[in-house]
């Protein structure tokens, strides 16, 4: 058993549609009458071989089209949060790509609702806390993003805020920064994928366009060492996820990942999971791999748990209630 089960976790890099294991995708695809282009739930993993960022986004997007009800993005996300309960999940902050359903003409509020029931049962039955996140397609056209905010304006209650994901290379932050600024007026809080196959200084185009609380990945950051000393300075969370790199390629070997680099130089670095039906791992998985391929002692994996708590959009009194039972694993008998 995992020396790190019972440590409280917390996920702040988490895409619902990367929670889609083969045999919930086929069953699903059963239930909607939709054909995968697999011929079973064997040969949809033996696809999991990716190359780059696009090749895991083609087959990713290809498997999403068998969501469709709400009861799919309830059953979805009660089978991740199950899993993930077992590994000692506290907190999570679910990204969600609304516009890969809608264009495809699910409507939004059952992608909001469905995902939105999981987690009510989550808080009840596993005493696990979240929020959504609601996350804008960088590589599809802009005014689509701002029709899809438009959506989420009437649906407010239900979203924590909104991030930027898809392909990086080639689609730069900027032009989202108006749609950005609009949800940050809604009350909207905001995060961007940035710095994990595009350079550093699509980073820091993330913070300065779009104003950004929280880096998702940022590993490429450490390439410039003044953008480390202001993330440093200005105490932003990178939400790394070692896994993902490794499967997509952005580190060739788990012992080579920039994690402990990034540690050193002071970085608010936690660690997640990003597609652990894809990647290989949920977020205790993530932290056993960590372990055997870096080393990882117990403080560090205490002051990574702790990075997640101080990086979340918790209420205050649940960063203080995380925070201690993270001490108390510290400290105290297991
Ligand atoms: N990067 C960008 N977009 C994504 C990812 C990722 O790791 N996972 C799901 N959408
Ligand atoms: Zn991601």
């Amino acid at each position: 058993m995992s020396r790190f089960r019972t440590l409280p976790k917390v996920e702040l890099h988490l895409h619902a549609e990367g929670t889609l294991e083969p045999e919930l995708a086929f069953a699903l695809a059963r239930r909607n009458g939709i054909e995968l282009p697999f011929a079973s739930e064997a040969e949809l993993r033996a696809a999991y071989d990716f190359t780059d960022l696009q090749s895991f986004l083609d087959l990713y997007y290809a498997t999403t089209a068998v969501l469709w009800t709400r009861r799919d993005f309830d059953d979805l996300l009660w089978a991740y949060l199950q899993r993930s309960a077992e590994q000692g999940l506290q907190h999570v902050e679910v990204f969600f790509d609304p516009q890969a359903h809608t264009v495809r003409g699910v409507a939004f509020t059952d992608i909001v609702d469905g995902l939105g029931d999981a987690l009510t049962r989550a808080r009840t039955e596993l005493g696990i806390t979240g929020g959504l996140i609601m996350c804008f397609l960088r590589d599809r056209p802009v005014t689509e993003a701002a029709r899809t905010l438009d959506e989420a304006a009437t649906r407010l209650d239900a979203l924590l805020g909104v991030g930027l994901d898809s392909a990086e290379v080639g689609f730069p932050p900027g032009p989202f920064a108006e749609v950005f600024a609009r949800a940050a007026q809604l009350g909207l809080r905001r995060v961007a994928h940035a710095g994990e196959e595009a350079p550093a200084s699509s980073v820091l185009e993330a913070l300065d366009t779009l104003g950004v609380e929280r880096i998702d990945h940022g590993v490429r950051a450490l390439d410039d060492p003044h953008l480390v000393e202001r993330l440093v300075r200005e105490e932003i969370p990178l939400t790394v996820c070692p896994l993902s790199n490794l499967r997509l390629r952005v580190v060739d070997d788990l012992a080579r990942h920039p994690l402990p680099a990034m540690l050193a130089a002071g970085l608010k670095v936690s660690l997640h999971s990003d597609d652990p039906a894809y990647f290989g791992g949920y977020v205790g998985d993530t932290f056993d791999a960590v372990a055997r391929s870096l080393g990882l002692d117990d403080e560090t994996a205490a002051l990574l748990s702790r990075n997640a708590v101080a990086g979340s959009f918790a209420t205050a009194e649940r960063k203080t209630e995380l925070l201690t039972a993270i001490e108390r694993w510290l400290t105290g008998p297991r």
